[in-house]
């Protein structure tokens, strides 16, 4: 039996990999992949990792020298991977799309919490404080969500949108036309999407165009009351100039699934620790901001998804005869 590697296990990744696993021998460690780490995969052919691990050419020499020959992201976005380097030395694959409804609902759900303060409420009646002062919100109905990003994830946040009556612009450099006739809804250009959205929802991968698409000049775009919602990578928004603009009452509010600093933070217990990290401790201080630990996939359905695919792309490459880049799932530098 071929053996995986299988770097920062939490219980649910275990719990489904050994649901829908047959055909491997998987090694459990709890550790990221990092350079420090990559010796553990010794012995085995094949790596798996998530989106808080680090692909860089260290790690890709060190799991080669070790005589890894395939790394399976179990996950859609592979920014965290040096892909120039991987290139002709390791196969990578990934599972690009398990459930675009697990997040595109985990967005809404920052967004209804944040609107309604039902953060706020839950705790109140938890201390039997029945009071509802300070928790006006807004009628979602009528307002305009701006999408950036209009793939599988964005496509279905929108028709939630429009299930709850909003008016959708969106903003995408490869517009799906069919789409926007369909559902009535308008492309526009970044600059108008700042300025006229009551929402503004990030469904964009993070690329070197995307980085920071929020930053301080778009931020100073947005309307006052604007919610921004970001479940997609942290490096899309500039956090620093995001809290300055909350600092300021500039904009309205936050959900933050995804932090541009997430990477030894989120996913890990740190409750009894100092965070050394300001921006992050003074946006989670704020009334205004909704912050969740990277777990907008974390559905069932997208567990038990990502398992089966990412096990069916090991297959598919331990059955391979031909070039693996070829392969369904296969990712390449140039994607
Ligand atoms: P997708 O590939 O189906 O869609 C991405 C869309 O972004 C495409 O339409 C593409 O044309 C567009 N795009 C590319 N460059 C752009 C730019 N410069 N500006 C605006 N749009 C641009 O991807 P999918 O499945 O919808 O996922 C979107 C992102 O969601 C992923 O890249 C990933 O970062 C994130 N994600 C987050 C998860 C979480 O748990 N928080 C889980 C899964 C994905």
């Amino acid at each position: 039996m071929e053996k995986i590697a299988f770097f920062d296990t939490k219980p649910y990744d275990k719990e489904s990999f050994d649901r829908f696993n047959t055909n491997y021998k998987i090694q459990y460690f709890e550790d990221k992949l990092t350079a420090r780490t990559a010796a553990l995969a010794k012995g085995c052919r094949a790596v798996c990792a998530f989106v808080n691990d680090t692909i860089d050419a260290p790690v890709i020499d060190s799991l080669l020298d070790n005589g890894v020959e395939v790394l399976a992201m179990r996950c859609a976005g592979y920014n965290n991977i040096d892909l120039r380097y991987a290139e002709g030395k390791l196969p990578i694959f990934r599972v690009p799309a398990y459930s675009p409804y697990a997040v595109a609902e985990h967005a809404m759900a920052l967004l209804l919490l944040l609107n309604r303060k039902v953060h706020k409420s839950y705790i109140r009646t938890r201390d039997f404080n029945f009071s509802i002062n300070g928790l006006t919100g807004f009628d979602l109905h009528g307002k305009t969500a701006g999408v950036i990003g209009t793939g599988k994830i964005g496509q279905v946040f929108i028709d939630i949108c429009l299930g709850f009556g909003m008016t959708v612009v969106a903003y995408d450099p490869y517009p799906n036309e069919k789409f926007a006739a369909d559902r009535g809804i308008t492309y526009v250009g970044k600059e108008e999407l700042f300025s006229r959205s009551d929402i503004i929802s990030l469904h964009c991968p993070l690329t070197k165009d995307t980085r920071y698409i929020i930053n301080e000049e778009s931020l100073q775009l947005m309307k006052k009351t604007v919610t921004i919602i970001n479940t997609s990578r942290g490096q899309l928004i500039d956090s620093e100039a995001l809290l300055k603009a909350l600092r300021e009452k500039r904009i309205g509010a936050a959900g933050l699934d995804v932090y541009e600093e997430e990477t030894d933070i989120f996913y890990e217990d740190k409750s009894g620790e100092i965070i050394n990290d300001d921006i992050l401790s003074l946006l989670v201080s704020m009334p205004n901001v909704i912050i969740t630990s990277h777990q907008a996939f974390l559905t069932e359905e997208a567990l038990s998804a990502i398992a089966q695919v990412t096990l069916k792309n090991l297959d598919d490459f331990f059955a391979a005869d031909t070039d693996p880049a070829k392969l369904p799932n296969a990712v390449h530098y140039g994607m």
